[in-house]
């Protein structure tokens, strides 16, 4: 994707390298341009950081996307007339302006073609405060990404629960697992790009989620947690994929003191009872009025038998099944391979895939059920 990068000048320009980073990291190519004369001074810079010759406003390079950052309100006429004529080509147009600006909640309106990332405002030592694209640039990438995609799911609501739990044994011990969170993540920024209104409830991550309007994250630590959160939310959704690793057993009391080995009654060899925790999609799936309902499968042998099962058994609408043994598939690596197992029987091997394609093809399944 070709992204035109049109650089304002001003506090926030101290930013840019950073979103050129986040841009390029996405295999985008950036063109950048200065939208006035005054922002030329780091021309060489930002040549170099986008690998690309700085442009002329009045004969802009073609792209898939125009990105204003930092952007001054109001526009310079200048950018004004190049937004104007990529909106008339039908290129979405993304706007980052660092001033204050009014506050746009919510999900992208449907069929809407430009985005407004909503600057904040950071506090100083001493009182003022200093605009700052406190979004960042994660945040700002994710807008453009989103700008270039169809709002297949705009307005509706979508549940994702990621990550492992945690279930504690006492206040420094705890039994978990090595989920990192980044399919549950993926899978949440991908149904934000296409306008959901986004619920993420998470435990403990190892990736970060960024600050989007329209995504709600809500972090909880056990699976007691996750189960009521879940349930507290559900109501609202059209759809629930439930791709955390919930931890199955937790430990049946959980100490107030950390527990000493040399205490009396702790045995040489000592055993630690478990009850089994909440099964969350059972639960949904068991609900008089469910979403459309995905689960996900870890398992290590007999993979799509298992997984078969475990759709029926759980009332998933989707099965998405991966082997956790192969080599680039399940946790803490970028990829998966995932086979789509659907309610009719149907089996759909998808190819090994970055965690965002791979949530991308599963919302082309959750938007095709859900659409009119
Ligand atoms: N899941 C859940 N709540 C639990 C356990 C699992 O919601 N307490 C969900 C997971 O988020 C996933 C699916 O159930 O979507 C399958 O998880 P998995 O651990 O593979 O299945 P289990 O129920 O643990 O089955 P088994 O132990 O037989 O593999």
């Amino acid at each position: 994707m070709r992204v035109l990068l049109v650089i304002g000048a001003g506090p926030g320009q101290g930013a840019v390298p950073s979103l050129i980073a986040a841009l390029r990291r996405r295999e985008w190519a950036v063109l950048p341009i200065l939208s006035t004369p005054a922002a030329a001074s780091c021309a060489d810079l930002w040549s170099s950081l986008c690998a690309a010759p700085v442009g002329f406003l009045d004969a802009p390079p073609a792209a898939d996307v125009a990105l204003l950052a930092p952007c001054a309100v109001p526009l310079p006429p200048a950018v004004a007339a190049l937004v104007s004529h990529r909106r008339a080509a039908g290129v979405p147009v993304v706007s980052v302006p660092t001033a204050s600006a009014p506050a746009r909640p919510g999900p992208r309106p449907a069929g809407a073609a430009a985005w407004e990332v909503v600057p904040a405002a950071l506090p100083l030592l001493g009182g003022g405060v200093a605009p700052l694209w406190l979004a960042g640039p994660e945040a700002v990438a994710e807008a453009v990404a989103a700008a270039v995609t169809r709002p297949d799911l705009a307005g509706k609501g979508i549940l994702v629960t990621a990550g492992p739990t945690v279930e504690d044994i006492d206040p420094v011990r705890f039994l978990s697992n090595r989920s990192s969170g980044l399919m549950g993540l993926s899978l949440a920024l991908s149904a934000w790009r296409r306008g959901a209104a986004v619920t993420l409830v998470h435990g403990p991550l190892q990736v970060a989620v960024p600050a989007l309007p329209g995504l709600e994250a809500v972090p909880v630590r056990s699976a007691a947690q996750m189960h009521q959160a879940v349930l507290e939310r559900i109501a609202a959704q059209a759809a629930a994929i439930l791709c955390a690793a919930v931890a199955d057993f937790a430990p049946r009391q959980v100490a107030a003191q950390k527990i000493k080995k040399t205490a009396a009654g702790v045995a040489e060899d000592p055993t630690l009872p478990l009850r089994r925790t909440p099964d969350i999609l059972a639960a949904l799936g068991a609900l008089p009025r469910r979403p459309f309902l995905v689960g996900f499968a870890a398992e290590t042998d007999h993979v799509e038998a298992h997984a078969l099962d475990k759709l029926r058994r759980k009332g998933c609408d989707l099965l998405c099944a991966n082997d956790v043994t192969e080599p680039g598939s399940g946790f803490a690596v970028a990829t998966n391979r995932i086979t789509i197992l659907a309610r009719d029987g149907s089996i759909t091997p998808l190819p090994l895939l970055s965690k965002s394609a791979a949530a991308d093809c599963i919302l082309d399944r959750v938007a095709a059920a859900l659409a009119p």
